[in-house]
């Protein structure tokens, strides 16, 4: 590991505002000394760490930082809208967004291979970030969300490029990583500290190609909005009830076949939402979660009633192993 990729002993570790404070201060310092007055790009997904980067770079260089939010078409329900008002209205950012919807939903089309699924939606977003790029004269520096864990990972050979987003070799371009020797609950006690919403900072682990693995088998865009509906319901309802900041995962699957029903007196023929309640430390391991039962019903209420295409709910009971936190 190169002595710069290394977090050394004495580092103390960001629990406190005043911690914080102090790392964002340094952090400015040395990006406005690295970048002096030259642009830099930054691939803003609206997940944790690019947030923070973003925040933190906005604070170093303002407009010099230049944010691309690529909507996919896979993430969750208002989070574009959230990245454009957060980034661009509040905090003045130079933020380009793309729309990729139906560039992406046309690459994955009756594409039912979970593997190669996750191969286009990546590449494809390399493709569309590369574009965008190459449209903006004279950038030198590449910021990116990239934290501790992720430098541990890769050196131990567990993930490469875990991560849509994970960007060409040959972008050749100097990369800003302001956050890389922090912990996750530092990035978010520094994302607080920065003035993010809660609902950013303290935001579940998502996968970078998003809900498309909730979706399993060939996409369509009606079964993607039955992903999204319910998945917004269940945050709803989960938030209601006190449990956003206890549990560590929650979401929605709405799986690939169709089952009988009755809805209004009248046969329907539906698919299922599966609800995912888990718990981990590390991710390597989870157990379910207890969700109440008066919970689980308002939760089956809405969706059947709210989500179309929908006539059941069920609840994932399945710990890690055997299953995996996500569906594909
Ligand atoms: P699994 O399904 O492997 O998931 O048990 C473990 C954790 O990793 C998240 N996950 C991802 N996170 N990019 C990410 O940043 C990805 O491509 C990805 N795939 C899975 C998953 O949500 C869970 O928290």
């Amino acid at each position: 590991m190169s002595e710069n990729n290394k977090r050394p002993e004495t580092m103390e570790r960001i629990t406190n505002a005043e911690l914080a404070e102090a790392f964002i201060d340094e952090q400015i310092k040395a990006i406005r000394e690295q970048v002096k007055d030259q642009k830099v790009l930054l691939a803003l997904s609206g997940g944790v760490d690019s947030s923070v980067v973003a925040a933190l770079l906005i604070k170093a260089i303002g407009r010099q930082l230049v944010c691309v939010h690529v909507n996919h078409g896979f993430l969750r329900k208002g989070e574009p809208e959230q990245v454009i008002q957060v980034f661009r209205n509040e905090m003045n950012a130079n933020l380009i967004y793309v729309d990729a919807v139906d560039r992406f939903l046309d690459k994955v089309a009756g594409v039912s291979d979970p593997e190669q699924k996750r191969h286009i939606i990546g590449e494809e977003f390399i493709k569309v970030f590369d574009e965008e790029a190459s449209k903006l004269e004279g950038i030198r520096f590449l910021a990116q969300g990239t934290i501790y864990p992720d430098i541990l990972e890769s050196e131990r050979g567990i993930k490469a490029h875990h991560n849509v987003g994970g960007l060409p070799q040959e972008m050749e371009m100097e990369l800003v990583e302001p956050v890389k020797l922090l912990f996750k609950d530092e990035v978010r006690v520094v994302g607080k500290a920065l003035g993010l919403p809660d609902n950013m900072v303290y935001r579940q682990p998502f996968p970078g190609p998003g809900l498309a693995v909730r979706c399993p088998g060939a996409i369509t865009r009606d079964r993607l909005e039955a992903v999204r509906e319910s998945d917004a319901i269940v945050r709803e309802e989960f938030a209601k009830a006190g449990l956003a900041g206890k549990v560590w995962q929650y979401f929605t699957v709405v799986p690939d076949f169709k089952s009988t029903g009755i809805k209004d007196e009248v046969r329907s023929f539906e698919w299922p939402v599966i609800v995912r309640a888990i718990n981990t430390t590390d991710a390597m391991a989870a157990t379910i979660e207890e969700i109440d039962w008066a919970v689980l019903h308002r939760i089956t209420d809405r969706i059947t009633h709210e989500v179309k295409g929908v006539n059941r709910v069920l609840y994932d009971l399945t710990p890690k192993p055997t299953a995996t936190i996500e569906y594909e």
